[in-house]
């Protein structure tokens, strides 16, 4: 019987969530998107998220993992760089378990897409440290360290030349400020060779929408450090959701109630 958890990954401008088969990260359902509400206030979010995670499934007992961008501790969200502030300090996990009625893992985005893309994507069983990277509206981080995640890590935000790093590198900046991938290569070199001086992993994963396109500026990059494109795209934030909802919730153990 497999085991299956709802993943959902909230971002600045969009929502996208799949029923997920957290044994082989395969989606079991069709994956919905849609924008995120304007102004991306809480109360917009949940009403939303509530939409979605009803159609993907009726069975209240499916974990639901939920993706979003701001470091996380115990439920609470503590940062909101691209976000309504109204998020800081907010105990989101506990508000959507209420107006959802349904058990809810919250996690960071970026530690999400890490877990999946060791899981199940292109670091598979990859030892050591891995630095996961999301290029995105800002920049997203995660350590897996031996297959395990050392939550947030919020890489986005080292100070770089004086700078936030994802105030100069992320593709918003690039598309904003209408960078060829040689000029962006530029300051991505800095920012990964910034981020390998400090933490000398084994592996860089670049993960973010852009990722479809890195055989435009990995190759541009000059790093000690190995760097590698996602292979789940823009689905490994979800799926990793859903599979750490599915770990809190102990469903390994427990027969998947809904499916085959
Ligand atoms: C946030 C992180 C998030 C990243 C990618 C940053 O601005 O602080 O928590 O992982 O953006 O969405």
């Amino acid at each position: 019987m497999s085991k299956l958890a709802v993943g959902i990954d909230i971002g600045g401008t969009g929502i996208k969530a799949a029923l997920v088969d957290v044994e082989t990260g395969e989606l079991v359902s069709e994956r919905i998107k849609i924008a995120t509400p304007p102004g991306g206030e809480p109360a917009d979010i949940v009403a939303a998220t509530r939409t979605i995670v009803d159609q993907l499934t009726a069975d209240h007992s499916v974990p639901v993992g939920v993706a979003f961008p701001s470091a996380i501790r115990h439920g609470v969200t503590l940062l909101a760089a691209n976000i309504s502030k109204s998020w800081i300090g907010l105990e989101a996990e506990k508000l959507f378990e209420r107006e959802l009625g349904r058990n809810i893992t919250f996690v960071n985005d970026a530690d999400a897409a890490g877990l999946a893309e060791v899981r199940f994507g292109t670091a598979k069983g990859q030892q050591g440290l891995v630095i996961m990277t999301t290029l995105g509206t800002g920049i997203g981080g995660a350590f897996i360290f031996n297959g395990t995640l050392i939550p947030n890590a919020e890489l986005g935000h080292l100070e770089i030349d004086g700078h936030d790093a994802e105030t100069r590198a992320s593709n918003a900046v690039r598309e904003r400020k209408g960078l060829s991938w040689e000029r962006w290569a530029k300051r991505l070199e800095r920012y990964y060779s910034h981020v390998e001086m400090l933490f000398s992993p084994e592996l860089f994963i670049v993960g973010g929408g852009v990722s479809k396109h890195a055989e435009e500026f990995l190759p541009l990059l000059d790093l000690r450090t190995p760097i590698v494109p996602a292979a789940l795209l823009n689905n490994a934030g979800l799926m990793g959701a859903a599979v750490l909802a599915a770990e809190a919730n102990g469903s390994a153990d427990t027969p998947g109630s809904v499916g085959a």
